[in-house]
């Protein structure tokens, strides 16, 4: 990045958060931001070092050839309990992820190797995760821009604002004991819908920061409020179409700053080949299973793929095996954990109905391929957006973080699918030791009533497809996403000039 203060491209530095969600997303944003005025735009998304890589590899598949987008590295802090090069949840041992959370929202240990590097590219505009709420103060003091970028849609922003002011409420007046953790009666906390009615979530349900009595602070939760509120403006990951009264009631909250609905940030820049789909390109070859999709009739195939993050036990990964095993329907699993086996002769007896991926696969591409029916999530932002970009519907099993709150917008709220453990099932929690197994009957059950003819699977289809439509109409030339994609270019461009005038005049 040219440090050069009178430069005539407006230069944007996106700082994500330490996890695949956040820094795919933003790593997407910048490509969008790039392209959309590759004359006036550099765009660079600064991480720390350990993190350069995953970011570069999304760059090197996602611009276009003629689109540059650069890395900035600042070091991650020394953070007790974490090794050296442990700097994101990818790698973090599950019982640790909390010491990078916890790092990331503090001001003493984050803000310095944060500073340090903004201060140094002096930037016009910083795009910032909510966790580093200085940099508000930071972009303020050196005249740029501060936006905030939420990588997840509008409806679960404004639940889980609703929920972090009624917990920090009701833990400031003591009239309510903040610690869930150890019991599944605690409770329900309601939070406001459109239409009038509660959307109510059981307390085992909350993201577990809000649930944990020493990791709910609700002081962090206040300045992380007030410098969103501070910042010029806020963008996030969803399009107008899929949550249009939730976006309008997001842009409300801050009625002063405008709010930008830019995704979903996954799809190429509009008018813009992508350099090389999956990577390697057509050399690389494609992936078996999408080889094994292609033997599969339209429609049927049951693909299961749950986020990188979420904890699941051996006996759990054991009846889901079972479970698909049941559903007589073709299925293609990925499996995280490449250490796992199947139970003994079940390979063997689901044949060529079943393929089994460990690791990695690619997800956009198999979402997309026709033979796919329906998608076993676990409601992570990302998935979502790729889903409903695919038109392909869902069945629900929601784990983590904010999961739960995602699931109600896609089975309540769009329609495009239906819980596969059902309402009093049993225990549903965000904590994995407390949420009941899943047994292979209710799997199979799930699976077999979902994609009856004419059954639930079809109608959620039906409105996945109509959502896919609108989703690659807002990211197409003139679509509401590329019209707010412009017009926050725009933005920037328009408060530069005005920032310059104003530092001419005070010198002149
Ligand atoms: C996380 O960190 C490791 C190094 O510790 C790195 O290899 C990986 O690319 C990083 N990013 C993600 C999203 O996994
Ligand atoms: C992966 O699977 C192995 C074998 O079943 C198990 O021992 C291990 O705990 C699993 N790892 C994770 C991170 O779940």
């Amino acid at each position: 990045m040219a440090s050069s203060a009178q430069s005539k491209k407006l230069r944007i530095l996106l700082m994500p958060f330490f996890a695949s969600s956040h820094m795919g997303p933003f790593t997407n944003f910048a490509v969008h931001l790039a392209a959309a005025r590759p004359d006036v735009v550099e765009a660079t998304v600064a991480v720390t070092t350990a993190n350069a890589p995953f970011v570069r590899s999304i760059i090197a598949r996602q611009s276009p050839s003629h689109v540059k987008v650069e890395v900035a590295t600042y070091p991650f802090p020394v953070v007790d309990g974490l090794p050296a090069g442990v700097e994101n949840l990818t790698v973090v041992k599950p019982a640790d992820a909390w010491r990078i959370a916890a790092a990331a929202v503090d001001e003493a240990v984050m803000r310095p190797v944060q500073e340090c590097l903004i201060r140094e590219l002096s930037p016009d505009a910083v795009i910032s995760d909510m966790h580093f709420f200085w940099n508000t103060d930071i972009a303020g003091d050196l005249g740029a821009q501060c936006l905030v970028f939420n990588v997840i849609g509008a409806f679960p922003s404004m639940a889980i604002a609703h929920l972090n002011s009624s917990l920090a409420a009701a833990a400031s007046d003591g009239t309510r004991d903040v610690d869930t953790t150890r019991s599944s009666e605690a409770g329900v906390v309601p939070v406001p819908l459109l239409d009038g009615k509660d959307m109510l979530i059981p307390h085992t349900e909350l993201p577990e920061f809000m649930r944990v009595k020493e990791a709910f602070d609700a002081s962090v939760m206040d300045r992380i409020g007030s410098s969103t509120t501070r910042c010029a403006s806020r963008a996030a990951n969803t399009f107008l179409g899929l949550e249009q009264g939730y976006c309008e009631l997001f842009a409300g909250t801050v009625q002063t700053r405008p709010s930008y609905f830019v995704g979903p940030v996954s799809l190429p820049p509009a008018g813009a080949a992508p350099a090389a789909i999956g990577g390697g390109g057509a050399a690389a070859g494609r992936s078996p299973c999408i080889g094994w999709l292609d033997r599969m009739p339209s429609q049927s195939v049951v693909f299961v793929c749950f986020g990188s993050l979420a904890p699941v036990s051996d006996a759990q990964l054991v009846e889901l095996a079972l479970g698909l095993e049941a559903s007589t329907k073709p299925f293609l699993w990925v499996v995280r954990n490449d250490t796992w086996s199947p139970p003994e002769g079940w390979t063997e007896r689901v044949g060529e109905r079943g393929m089994l991926v460990k690791g990695w696969a690619p997800q956009t591409e198999i979402l997309g391929h026709e033979a796919v029916g329906v998608f076993v999530t676990h409601c992570g932002w990302n998935s979502v957006m790729e889903t409903v970009t695919a038109g392909v519907p869902v069945l629900t099993w929601p784990m983590v973080f904010e999961q739960f709150i995602i699931e109600r917008l896609l089975t309540n709220i769009l329609g495009i699918g239906e819980r596969l453990f059902p309402e009093g099932a049993g225990v549903r929690s965000t904590n994995s030791e407390e949420h009941d197994l899943v047994t292979a009957e209710t799997v199979a059950q799930a699976i077999i009533k979902f994609m009856e003819p004419g059954g639930g699977g079809d109608a959620a289809r039906k409105r996945a497809k109509e959502l896919s439509a609108e989703a690659r109409a807002a990211m197409a030339e003139g679509g509401s996403s590329h019209r707010d994609l412009q017009r926050l270019i725009d933005d920037l461009m328009g408060a530069r000039t005005e920032q310059r005038h104003a530092t001419n005049i005070l010198h002149a």
